[in-house]
C-alpha cells in the first residue's frame, strides 16, 4: 500500500517535472521564434536593400519632425574615404558601395577632395595613392576616367532621382574636407591619374540634383525640413567642414561661395565669417559629446555631427547616445564587411526602437523578455534631465546583426495572421523609443497643454489608444495627446514615464493605412491620394517580392473590407469607417 502511494507520488512528480519542462521549452521557443521573426526583416538580412521596417520608420520620423528646423534632423553618416575608398579602392567599385550606403539610409557623407596645385585639378585620390599607382604598369585605383568627382556626383544623382518622391525624399549632407598638394618637378604623373578636367568645384556641385543653394538659405534662420524639401525643393547640403588648402593655394574658394556652404567649425583661410554661406556647424569627436550642454534655445540653430576614429570606434552604446543627443553620427572606422554597418543602422533613429514599427504581427510588448532586451535603459535618479544612460544589452547586439537561427523553419507564414491585420497599429513611447503595439492595450498617455508647449501631463487613468486623447482632455486644462517631434522632446517625454510603467501612448497610429504612420486618430495616410499605388508599395516595401504581397493586401484593404478579428467589433467599425473615407477620396 505504502509502495503504491510512493509510486503515485513519483509518477506525479515526474509528470509535474515533464509538464513544466514542456512549458518552459515552448516559452523559450516562442521567444526565440519571435526574435527570428523580428530579425528576419533586419537590415543585415535585407542588405543591400533598405529593410522594410526601416523604410517605414525613417519616413515616420521624417514626417513627424517635418516642422522642425533642419538643425533637429539626426541622420546616420559615414566617412567615404575611411569606410569605403581606403577599404575597397579608389575606383568605380567603391561607387557601387556608395550607392548601397545611400540605399540603406545613410544620409551624410564625409568626402575628401584634393586640389593638385601643379596641374590645377580637383582629385578624389590623395597624393601618396597617386604616386603609388603611378609606379604600376596598370592602374587599379585613381584612374580619373572611371573615378572622379563627376562620376561620384552621377552616382549621387541617380539615387536622388529614384528618391525624389513624397515617400522617399529626405535631406542629405555632403561634408567636404579640402586639401591641396603639389607634385615636384621630377615627379612625372600620367595624365590618366591626374587630369580630371575639374578646375572648379562649383561647376560639379551645381549639377547635383536638388542641391541646396546658399542663396536660398537664411543662415541665422534655418528652414524647416518641410520648407526645405517641399517649398524650396532642395535636399543636398554641400558643406566645406575642413579647409586645409595651402595658404598659398592658387584655388580661390570664394568663387564657390554661391554653391558651397562653409561650416562655422573650421577657420577657413579663404572665407571670412561675414560671408553669406557660413553655416553654424558643430562637429565633435564621439567621446567629447556632452548631451547636457545642449540648450533647447540653441538646439535649433546648429547642425550637429559627431564622428569616431579607428582608435576609438563607435560601439552601439556610444552611437546610440550620439543620436539621442541630437548629433548625427558619422562612422569613420572601417568594417571588414560593409554590411556590418547594419547593426548601427538598426539603432540610427531617435524615434523608433530597433525593428520597429514591426511589419510582423509580433507584438513586442507581449513578450516581456524581448521588449526588455530591446529597450533596456537605466534611468538615473534625476528626473527631467538629459542624463540617461542607455544600456544596449549584449544580447541585443547579437540580435542586431540579424542572425537568424532555425526557429522560423516551422510553418509560420506571413499571411497566417490575416485576422490580426490591425495588430501593432498604435504607438507607445518606451524608455528607448517608440514601439508599435495593439491599440486595445490599456496604458497611460502623454498629454501636452495646447496653451503651453512645455507643460506635459500623464493621464490619470489607463485607457486604450482610442480613449487616450479623451483621457488627456479630461485633465484639468487644455491637454491633448502628443508625440515627440525631435530628440529633445523625445528625451523629455521618456523621462516622464513613471517608474513602474514601461510605456505610454503617444499620438501616432497607422489605423487608416497599414505601414503609414500618422499623427492623430482621425488622420489619414497622406500618400494614398497623391501618388500611385505603385510608388506607395515600392516605398513601403523596398523589395519587390514582399512589395507585391503587400500591394495585393493594400488593394484588398481598399476595395474589400478589411478583415478583422471576429470578436472585436469596435475595431471593425472604426477601421471600416476609415477605409470608406480613404476610398471616397482623401482631399490632397
Ligand atoms: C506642419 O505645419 C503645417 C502648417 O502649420 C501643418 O499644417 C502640418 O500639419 C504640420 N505638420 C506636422 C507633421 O505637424
Ligand atoms: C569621369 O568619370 C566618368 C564616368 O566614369 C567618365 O565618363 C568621365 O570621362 C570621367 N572624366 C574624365 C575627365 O576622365
Ligand atoms: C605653398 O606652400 C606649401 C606649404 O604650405 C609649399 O610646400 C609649397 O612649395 C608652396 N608653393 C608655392 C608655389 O609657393
Ligand atoms: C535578454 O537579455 C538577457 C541579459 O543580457 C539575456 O540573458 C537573455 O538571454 C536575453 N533574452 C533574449 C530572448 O535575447
Ligand atoms: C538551419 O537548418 C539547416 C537544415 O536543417 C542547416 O543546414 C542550417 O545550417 C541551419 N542554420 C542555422 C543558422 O542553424
Ligand atoms: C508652462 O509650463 C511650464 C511647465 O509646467 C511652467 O514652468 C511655465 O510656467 C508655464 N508657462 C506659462 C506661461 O504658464
Ligand atoms: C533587393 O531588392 C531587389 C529588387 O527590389 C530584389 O530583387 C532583391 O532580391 C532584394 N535583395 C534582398 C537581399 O532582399
Amino acid at each position: 500500500m505504502a509502495d503504491l502511494t510512493l509510486l503515485h507520488i513519483i509518477i506525479f512528480l515526474l509528470l509535474r517535472c515533464f509538464s513544466s519542462v514542456a512549458i518552459e521549452l515552448t516559452e523559450k521557443e516562442t521567444i526565440l521564434e519571435s526574435w527570428d521573426i523580428l530579425t528576419s526583416y533586419s537590415q543585415a538580412n535585407e542588405w543591400p536593400n533598405l529593410s522594410r521596417n526601416r523604410a517605414i520608420a525613417i519616413r515616420t520620423q521624417r514626417d513627424v519632425s517635418v516642422n522642425n528646423t533642419i538643425a533637429y534632423t539626426v541622420v546616420p553618416g559615414v566617412d567615404l574615404n575611411t569606410v569605403v575608398f581606403d577599404q575597397y579602392g579608389y575606383n568605380s567599385t567603391s561607387l557601387d558601395s556608395f550607392k548601397t550606403l545611400m540605399n540603406v539610409g545613410i544620409q551624410s557623407f564625409v568626402l575628401h577632395l584634393y586640389y593638385d596645385e601643379t596641374h590645377k585639378n580637383w582629385l578624389l585620390c590623395p597624393k601618396e595613392k597617386i604616386i603609388e599607382q603611378s609606379k604600376l604598369d596598370e592602374y587599379t585605383e585613381c584612374a580619373v576616367n572611371d573615378f572622379n568627382l563627376t562620376s561620384l556626383v552621377s552616382t549621387l544623382n541617380s539615387f536622388m532621382l529614384l528618391t525624389n518622391n513624397d515617400l522617399n525624399i529626405n535631406i542629405m549632407y555632403l561634408l567636404l574636407k579640402l586639401e591641396s598638394f603639389s607634385f615636384s618637378r621630377n615627379q612625372t604623373i600620367s595624365t590618366s591619374l591626374r587630369n580630371s578636367s575639374i578646375d572648379s568645384l562649383s561647376t560639379v556641385f551645381e549639377t547635383i540634383n536638388k542641391v541646396v543653394s546658399p542663396l536660398s538659405i537664411d543662415n541665422n534662420n534655418l528652414p524647416t525640413l518641410h520648407d526645405l524639401l517641399y517649398k524650396l525643393s532642395q535636399r543636398v547640403f554641400p558643406i566645406v567642414i575642413e579647409d586645409q588648402l595651402n595658404y598659398n593655394t592658387s584655388y580661390n574658394l570664394l568663387d564657390d561661395k554661391y554653391s558651397l556652404f562653409v561650416g562655422s567649425n573650421n577657420d577657413s583661410k579663404s572665407i571670412s565669417n561675414e560671408e553669406t554661406n557660413v553655416l553654424s556647424v558643430d562637429i565633435q569627436e564621439e567621446y567629447s559629446i556632452e548631451c547636457q550642454t545642449i540648450e533647447s534655445s540653441s538646439a535649433g540653430s546648429y547642425l550637429r555631427f559627431s564622428y569616431d576614429t579607428e582608435t576609438y570606434p563607435y560601439d552601439l552604446q556610444s552611437y546610440w547616445e550620439s543620436i539621442q543627443c541630437g548629433y548625427s553620427p558619422i562612422i569613420s572606422h572601417s568594417f571588414d564587411n560593409l554590411s556590418d554597418i547594419s547593426s548601427f543602422l538598426e539603432i540610427s533613429l531617435w524615434s523608433w526602437v530597433p525593428y520597429q514599427p514591426t511589419i510582423t504581427t509580433t507584438d513586442e510588448l507581449s513578450i516581456p523578455e524581448i521588449f526588455q532586451n530591446l529597450t533596456t535603459r537605466n534611468i538615473h535618479e534625476e528626473f527631467n534631465s538629459n542624463t540617461y544612460s542607455i544600456n544596449i544589452t549584449s544580447s541585443l547586439s547579437k540580435h542586431l546583426t540579424g542572425s537568424v537561427s532555425n526557429y522560423t523553419s516551422n510553418n509560420r507564414d506571413e499571411n497566417e495572421d490575416f485576422d490580426d491585420e490591425y495588430n501593432n497599429r498604435c504607438a507607445v513611447i518606451s524608455r528607448s523609443g517608440w514601439v508599435a503595439t495593439t491599440c486595445d492595450r490599456k496604458l497611460y498617455a502623454i498629454c501636452i497643454n495646447s496653451k503651453n508647449s512645455s507643460d506635459y501631463q500623464i493621464t490619470s487613468e489607463k485607457r486604450t489608444y482610442t480613449k487616450a486623447d479623451l483621457e488627456c482632455q479630461s485633465l484639468d486644462g487644455d491637454y491633448e495627446l502628443t508625440v515627440p517631434r525631435n530628440t529633445l522632446q523625445q528625451d523629455y517625454m521618456m523621462s516622464l514615464i513613471p517608474d513602474d510603467e514601461s510605456a505610454l501612448w503617444i499620438n501616432l497610429n497607422s489605423l487608416s493605412s497599414k505601414n503609414c504612420w500618422v499623427v492623430g486618430i482621425d488622420s489619414t495616410c497622406p500618400y494614398q491620394s497623391v501618388i500611385s499605388h505603385h510608388i506607395f508599395v515600392q516605398m513601403i516595401t523596398p523589395s519587390s517580392v514582399m512589395g507585391f504581397l503587400l500591394f495585393v493586401l493594400f488593394l484588398f484593404m481598399q476595395f474589400q473590407q478589411l478583415p478583422v478579428h471576429k470578436n472585436r467589433k469596435y475595431w471593425k467599425k472604426l477601421l471600416n469607417e476609415k477605409l470608406k473615407n480613404d476610398y471616397d477620396g482623401v482631399p490632397s
